[in-house]
């Protein structure tokens, strides 16, 4: 396996224009990375590239879209690709959903690790690439008002490991990892779960928060993927993150 050389490289981030995907478009930037941003509003990507200047490549566009996945990953070729992008389910009681509404992630964040993964692997990558995929650890404890979150996050990792078998059967020595950060009110999609789950045990938000411990933040989340990237010994599989780090999960 190819050790990660940030100042060779093209790093392709989804969901780069806020929250974690920001963190981490900045963090590969900083190490050297010529970085391609993707999201749907090309305003604050704009800004960030305004921000972060040189090595820095704005791309608007939907990340459920096959047809934006191979052309993109065939235009840049990225030796790391981070499938962070994900939409912020609606909070209510499952009785409360309806199919659309508890089926978003599925129709977002399932949608476009399946189209991105597949086309990673069938392009394929370089050898010594990564993918990550952004899960989450509501895909192991369950999440009971966000609908099909945690259900649609579980299989973003079900099928990155899918796909790490598949590379380790072909041969192409494309590692691929899920990362399930704890829940955190430091995004805004984090931000809009917290206040309902406070409200459902009885507290306020700022107890709930006391009650859950240290909150992880974007810039966590930035380190923890250069730490990925960085050691071989962090192989393809699943790791749990925290503000203690990353915890490998079996
Ligand atoms: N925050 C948490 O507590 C937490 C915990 C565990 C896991 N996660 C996961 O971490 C990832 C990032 O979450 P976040 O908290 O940083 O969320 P966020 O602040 O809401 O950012 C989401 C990002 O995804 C982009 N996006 C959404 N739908 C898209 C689409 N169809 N096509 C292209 N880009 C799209 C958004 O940009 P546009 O709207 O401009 O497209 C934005 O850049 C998500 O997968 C989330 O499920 C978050």
């Amino acid at each position: 396996m190819t050790r990660f050389d940030p100042t060779s490289s093209t790093a392709l981030v989804t969901g780069a224009s806020r929250g974690f995907g920001r963190a981490i478009a900045s963090a590969l930037h900083a190490e050297g990375a010529n970085v391609v941003a993707v999201a749907r509003s090309r305003e604050p990507l704009a800004s960030l590239q305004h921000e972060l200047g040189a090595r820095f490549t704005v791309e608007a566009a939907d990340v459920t879209d096959p047809v934006a996945a191979g052309t993109l990953l065939e235009q840049y070729r990225p030796h790391t690709l981070v499938l962070n992008a994900g939409a912020a389910p609606l909070m209510r009681p499952i009785q409360h959903h309806t199919w659309e509404t508890f089926s978003r992630n599925w129709d977002v964040d399932v949608r476009q690790v399946f189209h991105w993964v597949r086309e990673a692997l069938l392009l394929p990558l370089e050898p010594g690439s990564t993918v990550i995929t952004i899960s989450s650890g509501a895909a192991l404890a369950g999440s009971p008002l966000s609908g099909g979150y945690a259900g649609a996050k579980a299989t973003t990792r079900f099928i990155t490991s899918y796909a790490a078998d598949e590379s380790e059967r072909a041969g192409l020595g494309i590692r691929f990892i899920s990362v399930l950060p704890k829940l955190t009110p430091a995004t805004e999609l984090g931000a809009r779960a917290v206040a309902p789950y406070a409200g459902r045990t009885g507290r306020d938000v700022g107890e709930y928060l006391a009650d859950i411990g240290p909150a992880l933040t974007p810039d966590d989340v930035g380190k923890a993927t250069i730490e990925l990237l960085a050691s071989p010994e962090h192989t393809s599989g699943a790791y749990l993150l925290t503000p203690a780090g990353l915890s490998p999960v079996g």
